[in-house]
């Protein structure tokens, strides 16, 4: 056995590729600057490399959604297929398919067995069936609202507010197209994971009843009440949503456990509950609906008359600016697609919290999702 000098990977004689191929072609980073204003020392890649390199994630992501929307990742989850199968399945051009298989074969999605292709391990976490599936948040980002809100962003920052309208807001129209409204849940269900394995590892002891507003399909929630088998959940999100997370939770037996409330959060929040969980929800709003929406907490918790929680979980913008963060490519996102004020910095948040008369009590980094938790209270 060899190994391919490209990959470090060992090789078999046959010359086929191994089912654990090197990374694809990652964006190259930048180093950021430490001291004082730009050196040309301080670049790990040439400016010209790296605004090429983002040029040519457009035309690979499109690659890519094609694929996924094709369905050829879940054809060949089930048997290896040559690409003129794969062309008279998804009834498509074979010269054209030949040349997506050639793509994704560059991507190391797939690879060959003789003339038959196989799925790689970056080509599996693209099939519904896996643990963390990107096939659903793949379908989103390549959907046509999401993907013309993205075209049209210098007319949104002329303009201030998202210039691609279809007349319905992003939740108004996943509410009309069911089918991308149901991916739209996955993708959240699949992001949200990491959240419901950092917030399950808390304390629960005090708590009897933990309310998620606009909690999905209810994962971050499950994840929390099958570590803590005492706890009862409320599940807080628009009617669309909260009759697909009914059947959802049903198939993983909490549906007992966990009371759905249906209803825009801005009208109603639920009562009854020790702990009010916002998790990925401030940032799709505009600071004052932020406030609107935290003083509407503080009162429910007030009227109850007994002690309460406000958990707010967010990826959060560094204070000092120019320090690189993911977050970054979240907030452009929510530029495109929201009128609000997207992604906020930890000050902005306590200022947030402040206003609707909360007291932030600690906050905490979370490990496995990487964002911020705020506990507060009134
Ligand atoms: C970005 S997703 C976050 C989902 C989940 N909390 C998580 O961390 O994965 C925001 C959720 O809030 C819900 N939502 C947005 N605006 C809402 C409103 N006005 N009333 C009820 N739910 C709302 C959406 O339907 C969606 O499920």
């Amino acid at each position: 056995m060899t190994a391919d000098p490209s990959t470090g990977q060992p090789t078999d004689p046959s010359g086929h590729q191994h089912e654990h191929p090197a990374p694809p072609p990652q964006l190259p980073q930048r180093t950021r600057h430490t001291t004082g204003a730009g050196h040309d020392a301080d670049l790990v890649i040439a400016p010209f490399d790296l605004i090429q390199a983002m040029m040519d994630a457009v035309p690979d992501f499109a690659a890519l959604h094609t694929a996924v929307e094709l369905g050829i990742f879940e054809l060949l989850s089930h048997e290896k297929l040559t690409s003129a199968e794969l062309a008279a399945c998804c009834e498509c051009h074979p010269t054209a398919m030949r040349r997506l298989m050639r793509w994704l074969h560059g991507g190391r999605f797939v690879t060959l067995d003789c003339d038959r292709y196989l799925l790689t391990p970056y080509g599996q976490v693209l099939t519904a069936g896996a643990e963390r599936s990107q096939r659903h948040a793949v379908l989103v980002t390549g959907s046509s609202y999401w993907w013309d809100a993205a075209g049209n962003l210098t007319e949104t920052v002329r303009r201030g507010h998202p210039a691609w309208s279809t007349g319905l807001s992003p939740y108004d129209y996943l509410a009309h197209h069911p089918t991308i409204g149901r991916e739209f849940d996955l993708f959240m269900k699949a992001r949200s994971a990491a959240v419901g394995q950092d917030l399950a590892a808390f304390d629960f002891d005090h708590v009897r009843t933990i309310a998620d507003l606009g909690g999905g399909l209810g994962g971050v929630l499950a994840a929390i009440l099958r570590k803590h088998p005492h706890l009862r959940g409320i599940l807080a999100d628009r009617e669309d949503v909260v009759d697909r997370a009914r059947d959802h939770l049903a198939t993983q037996g909490l549906a007992d456990r966990i009371q759905l409330a249906a209803g825009d959060l801005f009208n109603h929040i639920p009562h009854g509950a020790e702990v009010y969980l916002l998790s990925s929800l401030l940032h799709n709003f505009s600071t004052a609906q932020g406030v609107a929406l935290l003083t509407a907490v503080r009162r429910t918790i007030e009227a109850g008359g007994h002690p309460a929680e406000v958990w707010i979980v967010q990826g959060m913008l560094p204070g000092l600016a120019g320090q690189p963060s993911r977050w970054y490519s979240t907030d452009a996102r929510m530029l495109s697609l929201f009128p609000g004020d997207g992604v906020q910095d930890r000050d902005a948040m306590f200022r947030m919290a402040r206003e609707a008369g909360l007291r932030v009590r600690k906050t905490n980094q979370l490990p496995a999702s990487q964002q911020t938790l705020m506990i507060a209270h009134p």
